[in-house]
């Protein structure tokens, strides 16, 4: 049994999703989350500034004892896990994207009518992951994919619910869908959980993956072989408090995290990790 706490990132707040799905799933847990809100989208960088970032962070949350890092971005899943798990060797970290991949090969291995299809962020897309993934573990299975770069900078802006996400979900997405003749669909950007109830307004015949689900499970399964499970939590011992760092915290930003995560009196601190 272990009561160090999860060391969850994002790029920004797309990842908090994660975190209140991890929390469901797994209530005895402590979740020290950073989302690196000043230097928010990444999916339009360099692979070198992510992973310079993505190692920066990773050390911050070492720093703060986590016991294992689950990595809330798809973006630094795609091109930034293989170097995060060379420069911490010893510290268990679980990407996003491997799990779902797994999951859905294995379903759509029955299901012969699939059209499938991705959406990320440019580096995502660009990184050729989720297609080169689904070749290996379904070879002949094609999996269409569409970079989305107006999602991230709407949804950190507060404009999930404006009529402009629709506009751009319109502009990215009508075609490619229709053209391909889409069935399901993966959203391959952490972000994009916060305008799932929109896609399925606009689009209902379409099946929705969030990759959040197979994550959490990746992450359980590591944490009970490696025997880093938080013990009971009870009355006399109750699970310590979930830590949220942002490392720019305007007072929008306090509020986006503070209903992500359902939690308005949770712990929210500023940290500029490029200072
Ligand atoms: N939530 C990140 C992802 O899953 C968004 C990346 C970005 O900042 O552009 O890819």
């Amino acid at each position: 049994m272990d009561p160090r706490p999860i060391g969850v990132f994002d790029s920004g707040l797309g990842g908090l999703t994660c975190v209140t799905h991890l929390l469901r799933v797994m209530p005895k847990e402590r979740v020290v989350y950073f989302g690196d809100t000043a230097r928010t989208p990444y999916g339009s960088k360099g692979v070198d500034t992510i992973r310079h970032f993505s190692r920066e962070i990773v050390a911050f949350l070492v720093e703060h004892d986590c016991k294992a890092i689950m990595i809330a971005c798809n973006t630094v899943s795609s091109i930034a896990l293989d170097d995060l798990r060379q420069q911490f060797p010893k510290l268990p970290i679980v990407g996003i994207i491997e799990p779902v991949v797994a999951e859905l090969a294995a379903k759509y291995q029955t299901e012969q009518q699939v059209k499938a299809a991705v959406i990320g962020t440019k580096v995502t897309i660009e990184s050729g992951i989720y297609p080169r993934l689904f070749q290996e573990a379904l070879p002949g299975f094609k999996l269409a994919s569409q970079a989305c770069p107006l999602f991230v900078p709407l949804i950190e802006e507060g404009l999930k619910d404006h009529a402009m996400m629709d506009l751009a979900i319109h502009y990215y997405l009508d075609d490619f869908l229709a053209e391909g003749e889409i069935t399901d669909l993966i959203l391959g950007c952490t972000h994009y959980h916060l305008i799932q109830e929109r896609l399925r307004r606009i689009y209902p015949k379409l099946n929705i993956f969030s990759p959040a689900n197979a994550q959490v499970e990746a992450l359980r399964q590591v944490l009970t072989e490696q025997g880093l499970l938080a013990g009971e939590v009870s009355e006399v011992e109750p699970a310590g408090e979930n830590l949220f760092y942002a490392s720019d915290l305007s007072g929008s930003y306090r509020k986006m995290i503070a209903d992500i995560v359902q939690d308005q009196s949770a712990k929210i601190k500023f940290k500029n990790l490029s200072l």
